[in-house]
């Protein structure tokens, strides 16, 4: 079957993944090797495909330029998959059907693998052949929802109120903050190194927060339904955790799952022919 022009981006994407282990100086003798490991390990490059998905759509033209900062975005993802499985966070020794590092190597190895991947997506931002005003403007934007401003408080409030029951809009505000701005930012970085309207930026940002909603419960509903084997990493782990399957029961999750689907399906016909079949074509995997 031939591939279109978004399907050859992405493969040639996972290619630039796996060449692009740096070099590490140092006599550890393993750093250099665990640091890009979990990298190499798989993962469905969700949030990168999604960024490239707009890009290949909107400005085709700047599609070799995007890939530093889809990159960068798969590093950050992977430091916080990384920290996230640590004996302190989550305790999982499953992760892309490897070992989890610290289980593979040790503790200090995991955490201090999961910083350097995240100083390093913004050294790789700091790299991309793109205007300064725009990488400036995608550095400050992974910044503020990688850490305080999404994912690290979202992972905080997580971790803080496990086995202590929350209602529904703390959950989703949960859910909406360690997930769901990550991939809404992933459009929108798209958007941004595509050089598309505000007006464009915002309607990814909207669709991509219900979309990262609809991503981290189908998620908690994964951990009750899948084998360690099905999901390549630790399952029926959540008994403790503020889920969707907790709160709301196994059919309630997946009545609002459903919810959100026909929204995001009803969203996704309203963009334009490219970034529709695009974010089509990557999204019927999902949903
Ligand atoms: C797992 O992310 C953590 C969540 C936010 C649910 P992914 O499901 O994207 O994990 P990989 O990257 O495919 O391993
Ligand atoms: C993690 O959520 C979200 C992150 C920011 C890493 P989970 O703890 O549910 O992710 P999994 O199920 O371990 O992949
Ligand atoms: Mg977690
Ligand atoms: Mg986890
Ligand atoms: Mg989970």
């Amino acid at each position: 079957m031939d591939l279109n022009f978004y399907q050859k981006t992405c493969v040639a994407f996972e290619e630039f993944l796996l060449a692009s282990k740096p070099k590490i100086d140092g006599f550890h003798p393993y750093f250099e090797q665990s640091f890009w490991e979990m990298m190499e390990n798989g993962g469905k490059r969700f949030r990168p495909k999604l960024l490239l998905a707009v890009v290949c759509a909107h400005n085709p033209a700047l599609v070799q330029n995007a890939f530093l900062p889809a990159l960068a975005l798969e590093c950050l993802h992977t430091y916080s998959l990384i920290h996230d499985d640590l004996p302190a966070m989550d305790g999982a020794s499953l992760r892309r059907g490897h070992p989890t590092l610290h289980k593979s190597y040790d503790e200090a190895t995991a955490i201090l693998v999961g910083d350097a991947l995240n100083t390093y997506a913004f050294y790789l931002l700091s790299q991309a052949r793109l205007d300064p005003n725009v990488k400036i403007a995608l550095i400050a934007a992974l910044a503020h929802r990688g850490g305080i401003g999404g994912m690290v408080i979202g992972q905080a409030m997580d971790c803080y109120f496990e086995n202590q029951a929350l209602g529904l809009a703390k959950l989703e505000e949960i859910h909406s903050n360690k997930t769901a701005k990550i991939i809404a930012l992933s459009l929108k970085m798209g958007a941004m190194i595509a050089n598309a309207p505000k007006e464009l930026l915002e309607r990814l940002d909207t669709f991509g927060l219900r979309l990262g909603l609809y991503f981290q419960i189908r998620d908690d509903i994964i951990d009750v339904t899948e084998s360690e084997a099905q999901a390549g990493k630790t399952t029926h782990h959540d008994q403790g955790k503020n889920s969707y399957v907790n709160l709301l029961g196994l059919n309630g999750a997946r009545e609002k799952l459903q919810e959100l689907r026909n929204w995001i399906l009803k969203e996704l016909h309203g963009f334009d022919g490219a970034m529709s079949g695009n974010l089509n074509m990557l999204l019927e995997d999902y949903l």
